[in-house]
C-alpha cells in the first residue's frame, strides 16, 4: 500500500501551501484535490451545463481531458489542450466547485481518479474529503482550522499582493457561504476524520504551522 498523508480543511486555511510544502520536503507527489472540482465546474460553464444539472455535471467529471504540468513555482492545468491555470483560480470558480462539490454523482465521478494519484512514491492529499472519504485508511490525517476572520484576513492580503482589489467583509461572507456549503452537504461532508491531527492555525504563522506538521510526520513515518 502506498503511503499518503492526508491534509483537509475549510477555504483559505493555507492547506495548499502546507501541502506543497509538505510534499516538496517528502519528494512525494501532490493531489490538489480541489482543482478537479474546480475544473469540472469551469468545464461545464465552458460547456453551458447548469453546474447543478447533475447528471450532465458528472459525465463532463468523469471525462475530464484534464493534464497537470509541473511549471516553475507551481502546476499548470491543461483542459483539452487549452490553458485554464489562471481561470480556475478566481473566487467565482471556488464557489462554482463548491455548488457542483454537493452532487454525489460528481463526487463519485471524480473518486477514482482521486485514488489513482496514490503511488508507491507517496501522496500528500489536499482537499475536505481526503481524510474521510478518499483515503480512509491514510496513516496521518491532519485537519487544519482557523476563525473565518483570519482566513479572510489572510485571504485578502494574497489578494492585495497580487495588485487585485477587493473588500475583507465579502471575502468574509464569502467564506462563510462556502464553509455552510461544504459542511452541511450530505455527501462527504467537509469535517475531521476522528483520527485526524487537528491544528489550529488562527495565531499561527506559515513556519510554524508547517514544523507542527513535519514533527507530526517524523514521528508517525519512519
Ligand atoms: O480547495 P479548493 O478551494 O480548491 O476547493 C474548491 C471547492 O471544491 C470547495 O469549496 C469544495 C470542493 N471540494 C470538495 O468538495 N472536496 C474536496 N476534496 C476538495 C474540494
Amino acid at each position: 500500500m502506498s503511503m499518503v498523508i492526508t491534509v483537509d480543511g475549510p477555504s483559505g486555511v493555507g492547506k495548499g501551501t502546507m501541502s506543497q510544502m509538505l510534499a516538496d520536503k517528502l519528494g512525494w507527489h501532490l493531489l490538489d484535490s480541489g482543482a478537479l472540482y474546480r475544473i469540472t465546474a469551469f468545464a461545464a460553464t465552458e460547456k453551458g451545463v447548469g453546474l447543478e444539472d447533475e447528471a450532465a455535471v458528472a459525465d463532463i467529471a468523469r471525462n475530464l481531458d484534464v493534464i497537470f504540468r509541473s511549471a516553475d513555482g507551481g502546476v499548470k492545468v491543461e483542459l483539452s489542450g487549452q490553458d485554464i491555470s489562471g481561470d480556475i483560480r478566481t473566487e467565482t470558480a471556488g464557489n462554482n466547485a463548491s455548488i457542483v462539490a454537493v452532487l454525489p454523482a460528481v463526487r463519485d465521478a471524480l473518486l477514482q481518479r482521486q485514488r489513482d494519484f496514490a503511488t508507491e512514491s507517496g501522496l500528500v492529499a489536499d482537499g475536505r474529503d481526503m481524510g474521510t472519504t478518499v483515503f480512509p485508511k491514510a496513516p496521518l490525517k491532519f485537519y487544519l482550522t482557523a476563525s473565518p476572520e483570519v482566513r479572510a484576513e489572510r485571504r485578502y492580503n494574497q489578494l492585495k499582493e497580487k495588485g487585485l482589489c477587493v473588500s475583507v467583509v465579502s471575502l468574509a461572507e464569502e467564506i462563510r457561504e462556502r464553509d455552510e456549503r461544504d459542511s452541511n452537504r450530505a455527501a462527504s461532508p467537509l469535517k475531521p476524520a476522528d483520527d485526524a491531527v487537528v491544528v489550529d492555525t488562527s495565531s499561527m504563522s506559515i513556519d510554524k504551522v508547517f514544523q507542527q506538521m513535519v514533527e507530526k510526520v517524523q514521528s508517525v513515518i519512519r
